[in-house]
């Protein structure tokens, strides 16, 4: 596990981008599962203002770690946020954009992307394996839509389950732990003061944080786990 906490978000951004730029530095095509909630938003954004070339954008493949079950042009759409605070402003080609369909029946969803997952990623012991999984952490200890009340769901069998947001209600899409944990890189972006004490705990005391704490489960086979704090994140550590 590797922490870096910085007193920007641009300083965060930077590092990232520089971290990233190097894992996607190989000559094959790059698979990356993003996260959705707000704080990729400024990721995305410092990306867009990057020069054309800086990011071979045609290597890489994108995905997501999950997606609110509403149309792809409603606002609380993952897919919505990323195409205009990043696809809309780079040369990112169509076929290689793998949206989450958060317009079809939530069951009928998780089961669909759970095979494309199979047939577009490469595989390990029978389980889809990321080059890179982007994850938030919400103020509940949650990380991509598995959710403190339904835990049970990181260790879903299946690539993909349907979660429910326990405060609206709002149907979801996401990746299990099985997936995440197969990913060759997973890296937090956290950042925020709300998130402190969860980051703090799930950092400090794993074993009683996992007990908790979707977020907590965040613990990869590759053992490449990556923090991104900005110094809100982690000021409980500090
Ligand atoms: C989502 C995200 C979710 C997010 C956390 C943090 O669909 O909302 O994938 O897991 O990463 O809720 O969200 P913020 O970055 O908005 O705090």
């Amino acid at each position: 596990m590797e922490i870096q906490i910085f007193n920007s978000l641009k300083e965060l951004n930077e590092s990232f981008t520089e971290w990233f730029k190097e894992i996607s530095s190989t000559e094959k095509q790059i698979t990356v599962a993003l996260s959705g909630g707000s704080t990729p938003k400024s990721l995305f954004d410092y990306w867009s203002s990057l020069p054309e070339g800086e990011i071979e954008w045609t290597k890489i493949n994108f995905f997501w770690g999950d997606e609110r079950c509403v149309a792809p042009d409603d606002s609380e759409s993952n897919f919505k946020m990323t195409k205009e605070h990043l696809f809309n402003n780079i040369n990112i080609p169509e076929e290689n954009i793998f949206r989450i369909k958060g317009e079809n029946n939530p069951t009928d969803e998780a089961k669909r992307y759970g095979e494309l997952l199979n047939s577009e990623l490469a595989q390990k012991e029978g389980t889809p394996v990321f080059d890179v999984v982007i994850l938030g952490m919400g103020d509940d200890g949650h990380t991509a839509s598995i959710f403190p009340h339904e835990i049970e769901l990181w260790n879903d069998e299946n690539n993909c389950v349907t979660a429910t947001h326990p405060d609206s209600g709002q149907e979801r899409v996401s990746l299990t732990g099985k997936v995440i944990n197969a990913a060759k890189n997973v890296v937090f972006l956290v950042t925020g003061k709300n998130k402190a004490e969860k980051v703090k705990e799930i950092i400090e005391q794993p074993e009683v944080a996992e007990r908790k704490y979707p977020a907590a489960l965040v613990q990869p086979d590759s053992d490449n786990l990556y923090w991104f704090l900005d110094e809100a994140a982690a000021e409980k550590m500090m």
